[in-house]
């Protein structure tokens, strides 16, 4: 098990509707102001990171959604310590662009930015803005050479490349990114795909929610192939948070969340989801095994069970950790009071249990 304590991220809520397709009440606003709040209370909370989300167009009731560097950039602004992670998609985004705004991004920040890389789900999406729709793998495969690109305008003098996708010739970005060796990369996706660019290029593997057991076998997967790369890569998983004062309340508050479930939305979103978790050719990506209630929380956020008290969600965080999970993507109903809550009741738990672990790795 790492000896780093367990890091936190949250799910920016900068689209419109929060985390659940559900008519629930959500205290949840996807407005700018609500959100530079959120942020200050979640690096007070003790969160390490803000991830931000791109999509150009409704998908399953987000009628409203923020671009996510220009985001990330305003949050930044508002925080000191937090780091903001901004998606970025291939296709719409190209390396040079990306890489530029981004270590303007770093320098204006004191060094605080990183990337997520996703690689597009949603065909829709691609058609309405005009952008040619690669098949499954093909979209990985221009996000490793996006990634490459990236990593090698940050840190190389004279870069150059040559590949499907991508060329660049001598290129000198000036001024480089502060962070060093480089802004952070996260990546996005779970299928066999996703999983082989992970122990070839990336920084981070993000993957939706899933049990202990489904988790492990996907850490297995991922460390065993990036020790034969020679990369290393942290891991980071999705989980939506119920934390309540009792295991009853929390419960009440997930089975609430689904009784109002806009099914309508929900069976959309899961009809394209599906196709895109079965379009790989394995047919084992993100959502190819989520039931509808599952969708409800659109990355599988339910199946982690972080739904309960503090205490129990404590001993779940750690139950991931021991199988090599490096950080928790968390999502709330009400983000900015049950941030709060968090901060207070469930993260001090968590660090004493991993000391506790600590000191019997010590001992034995
Ligand atoms: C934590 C996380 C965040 C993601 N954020 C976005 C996003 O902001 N925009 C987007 O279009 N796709 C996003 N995705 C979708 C992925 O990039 C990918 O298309 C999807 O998970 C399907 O990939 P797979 O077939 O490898 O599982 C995200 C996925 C994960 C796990």
């Amino acid at each position: 098990m790492s000896q780093q304590p367990i890091r936190f991220a949250y799910w920016v809520p900068n689209v419109s509707g929060g985390l659940v397709v559900s008519k629930i009440e959500q205290r949840t606003h996807w407005d700018i102001d609500y959100n530079r709040q959120l942020a200050r209370i979640a690096e007070d909370a003790g969160f390490d990171y803000a991830l931000t989300q791109i999509r150009f167009t409704a998908g399953y009731g987000a009628e409203y959604q923020h671009e996510s560097v220009a985001f990330s950039h305003a949050l930044l602004g508002a925080t000191e310590k937090l780091k903001v992670i901004a998606a970025i998609l291939p296709g719409p985004w190209t390396p040079a662009l990306a890489a530029k705004q981004l270590a303007t991004i770093d320098q204006l920040t004191g060094g605080r930015i990183a990337v997520n890389i996703v690689s597009g789900w949603f065909k829709g999406e691609f058609q309405a803005i005009g952008e040619p729709w690669l098949e499954h793998d093909e979209r990985y495969r221009r996000s490793e050479e996006f990634i490459r690109a990236l990593k090698g305008i940050w840190t190389q003098d004279n870069f150059s490349f040559h590949g499907d996708f991508y060329r660049f010739h001598d290129y000198n970005l000036k001024p480089r990114p502060l962070q060093r060796p480089n802004p952070e990369i996260f990546q996005g996706g779970s299928s066999r795909a996703a999983r082989d660019m992970a122990s070839r290029v990336s920084d981070w593997y993000f993957t939706n929610g899933n049990s202990v057991e489904g988790i492990k076998a996907q850490v297995d997967d991922i460390r065993e192939k990036a020790a034969a790369n020679g990369h290393a890569v942290k891991i980071g998983v999705n989980a939506f948070v119920i934390a309540r004062n009792t295991e009853e309340e929390a419960r009440a508050v997930l089975a609430e969340i689904i009784d109002k479930a806009d099914p309508e939305a929900v069976n959309a979103f899961g009809h394209a989801a599906k196709q895109a978790g079965a379009a790989s050719p394995e047919g084992e990506g993100n959502w190819a095994k989520s039931s509808l209630e599952d969708l409800v929380q659109y990355n599988d956020g339910f199946k982690t069970n972080l739904i309960g008290t503090p205490q129990q969600i404590a001993e779940r965080i750690v139950a991931l950790k021991a199988v090599g999970v490096d950080l928790v993507l968390t999502g709330f109903l009400h983000f900015q009071e049950e941030v709060r809550y968090f901060g207070e009741k469930v993260l001090p738990l968590v660090r004493e249990l991993e000391q506790k672990k600590a000191r019997q790795t010590e001992a034995a």
